[in-house]
C-alpha cells in the first residue's frame, strides 16, 4: 500500500535493548521511527495480553527485545519465558488468520545500537510488505477485532495450558523454534487449543447479535458441521 507507515509497539528489556536502543540514539545511527518503546524490567515480563491489546489498539507489529540466552539479570531467566510466550502467540496469530510476523522477538545487548537499528528497519520494511493489521490479511477491523477479543477471552485457559503443558526449557532459539513445529506441539495445540478458541470466536460473536448456525459458520469461515460440534459443546458445558 502506497505510503503505508507501519506502526511498531516495542517492549524492550531495562538492561539490554533499551540500553542497546539509547545506544543507537546517542551513536546517532538511523531508523525509521516507527516504533514506540515501552521499557520493561525483562522480557519475560512482556505477557501476551500485552501483546494482544497492542495489535488491539492499532499497532501493525509487536517488538520484543530482550536479553541473549544467558544474559537474562534475573535468577528466573525471564527471557527464556519469553521466548515461549512468542512462539505460542504466533501459533494463536496464525490460527487466527493473523500474520504471525507480526510479532517479532530479538535478542539486543546494551552495546548492539547498530543491531537495534538493523532489527527496527528490517521489521518496518517487513510490515510494509504485511500492510496494515487486518487489511492486509484481507480481513475487516469488525472481523479483527473478534479475533483478538476470542484469543484475549481464553487467555487465562492458554496460560494453564502453557504452564502445565507447554513450560519447556531449551538452549538455543533453534531448540524452541523445532519445539512449536514438531507434530507433538500441533496435535497437543490442535487437542487443547484450537476447539476452545473457535467457541470463543462463536461466544463473541453472537454478544454482538443473535445469528443461526449457518450465519455463524458463515461470519467464521466455518463449515456448519464445525458450528453445530461447538454449540452442542457450548450448551453442555453451560450445563455441567
Ligand atoms: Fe533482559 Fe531478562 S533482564 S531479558
Amino acid at each position: 500500500m502506497a505510503n503505508f507507515k507501519p506502526r511498531i509497539l516495542g517492549f524492550l528489556c531495562n538492561w539490554c535493548s533499551y540500553a542497546g536502543a539509547d545506544q543507537c540514539g546517542v551513536s546517532r545511527y538511523q531508523y525509521p521511527p516507527n516504533i514506540k518503546v515501552i521499557r520493561v524490567m525483562c522480557s519475560g515480563r512482556v505477557d501476551l495480553a500485552f501483546v494482544l491489546r497492542a495489535f488491539a489498539n492499532g499497532n501493525d507489529g509487536v517488538f520484543v527485545g530482550g536479553c541473549w540466552l544467558g544474559d537474562c539479570h534475573y535468577i528466573t531467566e525471564g527471557n527464556y519465558d519469553a521466548l515461549s510466550m512468542m512462539h505460542l502467540g504466533k501459533k494463536l496469530l496464525e490460527y487466527s488468520g493473523i500474520n504471525p510476523d507480526r510479532l517479532r522477538l530479538e535478542s539486543v545487548s546494551a552495546s548492539e545500537g547498530v543491531r537495534y537499528a538493523e532489527i527496527v528497519a528490517e521489521f518496518t520494511d517487513n510490515l510494509v510488505e504485511m500492510g496494515p493489521l487486518g487489511s492486509g490479511e484481507g480481513m475487516d477491523q469488525e472481523t479483527l477485532k473478534l479475533k483478538l477479543d476470542a484469543i484475549t477471552n481464553l487467555l487465562p485457559y492458554i496460560k494453564l495450558v502453557e504452564r502445565e503443558k507447554l513450560r519447556v526449557r531449551f538452549e538455543s532459539r533453534e531448540g524452541y523454534e523445532e519445539f512449536f513445529a514438531s507434530d507433538e506441539l500441533n496435535l497437543l495445540f490442535n487437542e487443547m487449543i484450537v476447539d476452545k478458541l473457535a467457541i470463543s470466536q462463536i461466544m463473541v460473536l453472537l454478544q454482538e447479535k443473535d445469528l443461526s448456525p449457518r450465519e455463524i459458520a458463515d461470519n467464521l469461515h466455518m463449515s456448519q458441521s464445525e458450528v453445530s460440534k461447538h454449540l452442542k459443546a457450548m450448551i453442555y458445558l453451560t450445563k455441567h
